[in-house]
């Protein structure tokens, strides 16, 4: 049924809470200039207990013996349809999303009060939104104010996203189907940026095919902002500009991933403009392409969540030394963090509705243990830019590859497939 992984997830969060009560509202419509609005994204803890997709709507879900789950939403509005489109309306969403109970939005905050009255406990995303934070502590006054007429207000507040992070980090058996999908479309969408690339052309045509590709195999659009960096460019971590040119002789990194039913892909590849890499830039590629294999394997059940940081820094320093970038031992530039200047970032993230998905890192002073069912992201990168000392044919060099990982029984599985080794890539280029 439609509505199931959703309503599974609201009754594990269900049991969760105990006879709390917890507030999930979705994200709301942003203006971008003037009556333009961006297009529209809804909240990742909402989607992900409910599936719905429209602005203007929230859930309560109310713990204890008879357990409840309530929608919000839009009523119906027959002319607003003609303008924007379709609304479910309380009754129709009710029941194609498997609620107990559906109202009318705009009875939602006279409504709050009484939900929340006499329950031990009141959970949301505290600090999420501001306007709701608002909202909420509104309705803890109105019940505290009827504490004569026998109301009590809930004596503990919990941060709902604590508990939501924590299940969000193991993906179920849908959410895991939907990630390779989104990953086979930007995987091909990548394939496809690197077959259009010739030199003289601008970067945002590269970004024009991934965005082609991504909307004709079916995706809702991009994950993030893309990153099509040529040359220098790729030295800026967050470069997003994308109008330089494509110099004959550049590398062009992208870092692109896109979103199919909420979920992230996110994929970095690093090619030759003119489709084969020269003798430095493959001894760089080389060197990045064994830190990411060497990370892939530490990538399994139990492995503390930095140890395939950890394998892929230590490949990556001993390339800056043959490289000629560092000089002394490998440990002693860990120690001393003297690769920071080529390496400044960490070697992955979770992955899920977030491109930086939720889930906590640590527990503790422990770093979090890989577990069967977690989507991590495993994404090494050298950036060499200009300096004293740097050898000059490497100024400017800037290679990342990014894979999406599930954890396994064993192991893991990398489900992100574009072409990836020099063989793979050249082959994919190839002119004649
Ligand atoms: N595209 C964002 C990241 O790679 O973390
Ligand atoms: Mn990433
Ligand atoms: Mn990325």
């Amino acid at each position: 049924m439609k509505h199931e992984p959703y309503s599974t997830r609201r009754n594990a969060l269900l049991k969760r809470i105990g006879d709390g009560v917890a507030v999930i509202p979705t994200a709301p419509e942003r203006v971008r200039n003037r009556d333009s609005h961006h297009p529209y994204r809804f909240d990742s803890y909402f989607w992900y207990l409910s599936g719905f997709p429209e602005p203007e709507a929230v859930i309560i879900l109310v713990g204890g013996k008879e357990p409840r789950a309530i929608l919000f939403c839009r009523e119906k509005n027959e002319e607003r349809e003609v303008w924007d489109g379709f609304r479910y309306g309380p009754e129709a969403a009710r029941d194609a999303f498997g609620f107990d109970e559906a109202y009318d939005f705009t009875s939602f905050e006279q409504k709050l009060p009484e939900l929340i009255a006499n329950r031990s406990a009141l959970w949301h995303a505290l600090g999420h939104d501001p306007a709701w934070d608002t909202k909420i502590v509104s309705a803890l006054n109105a019940v505290r104010a009827q504490s004569r007429a026998g109301k009590r207000a809930p004596g503990e507040l919990y941060d709902l996203r604590g508990t939501l992070d924590h299940m969000r980090l193991l993906k179920d058996s849908y959410e895991t189907k939907i990630m390779r999908h989104a990953a086979a479309i930007a995987s091909a969408g990548h394939a496809c940026a690197m077959r259009a690339c010739r030199p003289g052309m601008v970067e945002y045509e590269l970004e024009a095919e991934l965005g082609y590709e991504f909307r004709k195999r079916g995706a809702d659009g991009h994950a993030y902002s893309p990153i099509v960096a040529a040359g220098h460019n790729a030295c800026v971590l967050h470069y997003i500009e994308n109008n330089k040119l494509l110099a004959e002789h550049a590398l062009v990194l992208i870092d692109a991933g896109c979103e199919v039913q909420g979920y992230a892909s996110d994929i970095t590849r690093t090619f030759p403009v003119n489709g084969r890499f020269s003798g430095v830039q493959r001894d760089a590629y080389e060197i990045v392409l064994a830190a990411q294999n060497a990370a892939v394997s530490e990538v399994k059940p139990g492995a503390p969540f930095i140890a395939y940081h950890e394998a892929a820094l230590h490949v990556l320093v001993q390339g800056m030394i043959d490289l000629g970038l560092l000089t002394g031992s490998v440990d002693g530039a860990i120690e001393s963090e003297a690769y920071k200047p080529y390496y400044m970032h960490r070697t992955g993230h979770w992955l899920g509705l977030d491109v930086h998905d939720a889930g906590d890192y640590k527990a503790g002073d422990d770093w979090v243990r890989l577990e069967p069912g977690m989507a991590l992201t495993v994404e090494p990168g050298l950036y060499i830019r200009p300096a004293a000392g740097v050898p000059e044919q490497l100024h400017g060099v800037g290679i990342r590859i990014e894979d999406d990982l599930f954890v396994t029984t064993d192991g893991c599985d990398v489900y992100t497939s574009a072409p990836k080794t020099i063989a793979e890539i050249e082959e994919v280029m190839r002119r004649d």
